[in-house]
């Protein structure tokens, strides 16, 4: 290792911890048994929300996938499966707020559903929508006006993700200029989905465009990430600015 891999390590294991308790909410992550890519069977749904509440959080809503050409959840299959869940924990004596919106994927079927307003929504009127990973999204504008015209909140998961808008910060600013919030995944700050996304990660809090953090929980490999995460220094600065809505509700 060399002797500024030494250094960066040591400063990050000098930094407490963060106590997640200060965030109170997740708001991104894929609990519902069998539905998405997310927890397979309702044992794993607890043993996932466990591990958040061990973190700290005090409320989850979890946000299956609706994506019609992979994940053609519905709204009414999302709200079953949180009864199972609900109903389970019950059953433990498990005492967590649990609550089920979705991740929108932006495309024309979430555009069929903006216009019937059959939506799940967070925080009131708060609406997590996710583009693409390969290409520019095709309906980003015209899905975020939609939203903005039927009365959502526009959340945009995972931003730093999006590797084809790394060239041009711009694309973040007119986002949140638009009143687009903007939700980092915590994992991107331990590097997980590699360096280029963990350090637009870093842009973003630093340029102070992060309204929301979420885990964007789907298995036991991203749980494992939070120890290292919870000692990132640009954790704690996005979580001591204030400006996470997070708890705000
Ligand atoms: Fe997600």
């Amino acid at each position: 290792m060399s002797f500024f891999a030494k250094l960066f390590t040591k400063t990050e294991k000098q930094i407490e911890p963060i106590d997640m308790s200060l965030v109170q909410m997740d708001m991104h992550s894929h609990l519902i048994p069998g539905i998405d890519d997310g927890a397979p069977d309702v044992d794993t749904s607890i043993q996932l929300i466990e591990k958040l509440m061990e973190f700290g959080y005090t409320k989850i809503v979890t946000t299956p996938h609706i994506y019609k050409e992979i994940y053609p959840n519905t709204k009414e299959i999302i709200l079953q499966g949180k009864e199972i869940v609900l109903a389970e924990l019950k059953k433990r004596n498990i005492n967590v707020q649990f609550d089920a919106a979705a991740e929108y994927f932006c495309d024309e079927h979430f555009m069929d559903l903006l216009e019937k307003k059959e939506i799940l929504t967070f925080n009131g009127n708060h609406l997590l929508f996710e583009l693409s990973f390969d290409s520019e999204p095709y309906y980003f504008k015209e899905a975020t006006f939609q939203m903005q015209l039927n009365g959502y909140q526009p959340v945009l998961a995972h931003p730093e993700r999006y590797v084809y808008w790394h060239e041009r910060f711009s694309n973040y600013e007119n986002a949140a200029e638009k009143d687009v919030f903007l939700q980092i995944n915590i994992n991107s700050l331990t590097g997980q989905y590699g360096p280029g996304v963990k350090k637009m990660a870093e842009k973003l809090i630093d340029a102070e465009l992060v309204s929301y953090l979420g885990t964007d929980t789907h298995h036991m490999g991203h749980v494992n990430l939070w120890e290292t995460a919870r000692r990132n220094p640009h954790l704690r600065k996005l979580v001591e600015s204030g400006q996470l809505l997070n708890a705000s509700f």
